[in-house]
């Protein structure tokens, strides 16, 4: 989108920026969609972010600028220093800068201690409240000059807030954008932080930040935003209703067109068999994703995913039994996710007599993570469990498993069934959010389907999906490769996405001049 003759300047403010930092979906989609938009041609991204104690910049080419910068917040000035270089991989130049201040320097994690999964650092507020802060000052006085600031989640909502009550000094009108990537997290303070972090004793009521007697970050996004967006068609229209919208469904339905639901993308760079560092052995070709990939290719294609999951299966100690259905899941263990449904499944031995075995890769709430340790104790012959986040292991696992599960309760958008999909690996999912807009169940009559979906969040039903998966495994072969060959093919890119984006930026835009 042209503004008097040039690109228009996007200013992405997040919390996290694969893979610098990443504890989820979020850092993956910081790490692409600023180049996607940048590659339409009609945008420029710059990419603002933080400096946590366990990153190295200096191994993402980042140089440490030898000015400081003061930032203005809570009645202080807070000196930052800022590291500088670029967004890692190929293709389109996008300018990324990290806020390097003790607060986020002296803490090893990024929201909290590594050590204790969904244990929050007390002083979360004022830590993204400095970022979000920060990265105005940095527009500024780096001469960014953005026309639009994009918020991504409760962390940067303030970002969002500040551009549009005017606390910069950017000395122009800003458009803003806000990206729910999560609804659940909604970054609660008391009031009386709020506002000592800067917002206005008008915006501290209900039509403003106020959430049941605190102060939700989140709202600052959703209230003060030009336009809205989260992450999947479905889950923009689940976020209205009282069963996903947790004490939010009112404000969201009152966004009306002003809220749009944009499916992520994959990241194909780092997630695609055939260039993937971390296999074994690499397979599939680019070719594969057109329709005609040759029955010799196919064939060697196949025999590198045999290959991968012969190497996973020893890797993590399970017998190396080529026909055995290999399932896995990779995720953060919490009830979102789906894993009391695995637990339970598995607990009650729900797949009795079906031979399969099961990587499970996560890290979360302690109860989950010893309800699986106990599992493997019970199933240590079909069951391996990894407590750790490992990003090389998650690669091997998309690359080595036959099918992924992903259960979850509830899935604003979801990667790994994107991932999953182009790794040959059938998701099986259950048909929430993003998981519903990407992944068509199986039907072998018709030919047609990528994985296989439940809808009723149970364990029976999860477990009569994977039977069904197991049942296609075990039976007409040309019916199974036809199902992962649409898998592979199917294209999740974001340069789709990236376009549907410029299309709410142009409208935020519209509205910023409109008053
Ligand atoms: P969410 O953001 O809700 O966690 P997504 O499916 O959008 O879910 O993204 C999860 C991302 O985090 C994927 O890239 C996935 O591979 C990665 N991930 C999750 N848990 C782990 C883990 N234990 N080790 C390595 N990567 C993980
Ligand atoms: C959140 C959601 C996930 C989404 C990711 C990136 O963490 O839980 O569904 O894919 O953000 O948008």
């Amino acid at each position: 989108m042209w503004i008097l003759g040039r690109e228009m300047k996007v200013l992405h403010v997040a919390s996290e920026v694969a893979p610098l930092s990443k504890t989820g979906g979020l850092g993956d989609v910081l790490g692409a969609l600023p180049r996607a938009l940048t590659q339409t041609g009609e945008a420029t991204s710059y990419v603002v972010s933080a400096r946590y104690g366990s990153l190295s910049p200096s191994e993402f080419g980042m140089a440490r600028r030898l000015r400081t910068m003061s930032v203005p917040l809570a009645g202080e000035n807070h000196e930052v220093t800022i590291y500088e270089g670029r967004l890692p991989g190929p293709g389109a130049y996008v300018p990324l800068y990290l806020i390097d201040h003790p607060l986020f320097s002296e803490r090893p994690g990024i929201y909290g201690p590594p050590d204790q999964p969904g244990q929050d650092y007390g002083d979360n507020a004022r830590r993204f409240a400095l970022l979000s802060r920060a990265a105005l000052t940095l527009a500024a006085s780096f001469d960014l000059r953005p026309d639009l600031v994009h918020g991504h989640d409760w962390q940067t909502a303030l970002a969002v807030y500040y551009a549009r009550v005017g606390h910069h000094d950017l000395g122009r009108r800003l458009a803003t954008v806000f990206t729910v990537h999560n609804l659940l997290f909604k970054g609660l303070c008391s009031l009386g932080e709020a506002a000592a972090l800067g917002v206005a004793p008008q915006d501290l009521g209900p039509e403003g930040v106020e959430f049941w007697g605190q102060a939700a970050f989140i709202k600052a996004g959703l209230k003060f935003a030009h336009r809205v967006t989260t992450v999947s068609p479905t889950y923009a229209n689940e976020i209205r209703t009282p069963e996903f919208g947790y004490g939010l469904e009112g404000v969201m339905s009152a966004l009306g067109d002003r809220l749009t639901g944009i499916l992520n993308g994959a990241d194909y760079e780092r997630w695609s068999p055939w260039s993937d560092p971390y296999l074994p052995m690499r397979y599939g070709h680019p070719e594969g994703t057109g329709s005609t990939l040759d029955e010799d290719r196919w064939q060697t294609a196949l025999a590198g995913k045999a290959r991968c999951k012969a190497e996973l299966q020893r890797e993590l100690g399970l017998s190396p039994r080529p026909r055995t259905p290999l399932l896995a899941t990779i995720s953060r263990l919490t009830e979102q996710k789906g894993i009391d449904l695995i637990c339970s499944l598995l607990e009650n031995d729900l797949l009795a007599g079906s031979d399969f075995q099961w990587v499970i890769l996560g890290r979360g709430e302690p109860w989950l993570e010893e309800r699986l340790r106990a599992l493997t104790t019970r199933f240590p012959s079909r069951l391996a469990v990894r407590l750790a986040y490992d990003e090389a292991l998650s690669h091997r696992t998309e690359g080595g498993a036959d099918f992924f599960v992903m259960p979850s309760r509830f899935e604003p958008c979801g990667l790994n069934q994107l991932y999953s999909m182009r790794y040959g690996t059938p998701p099986i999912v259950r048909a929430t959010g993003g998981l519903a807009d990407s992944v068509v169940d199986y039907d072998a009559r018709s030919k047609s389907g990528t994985g296989f979906c439940f809808t009723q969040y149970d364990a029976p039903s999860l477990t009569h999906a994977i039977r069904r998966a197991l049942s296609a495994y075990g039976g007409d072969p040309m019916a199974f490769q036809g199902l992962i060959r649409r898998g592979m093919r199917a294209d999740f890119g974001w340069a789709q996405s990236a376009r549907a984006y410029l299309h709410v930026y142009k409208q935020a835009l519209l509205d910023s001049h409109a008053g």
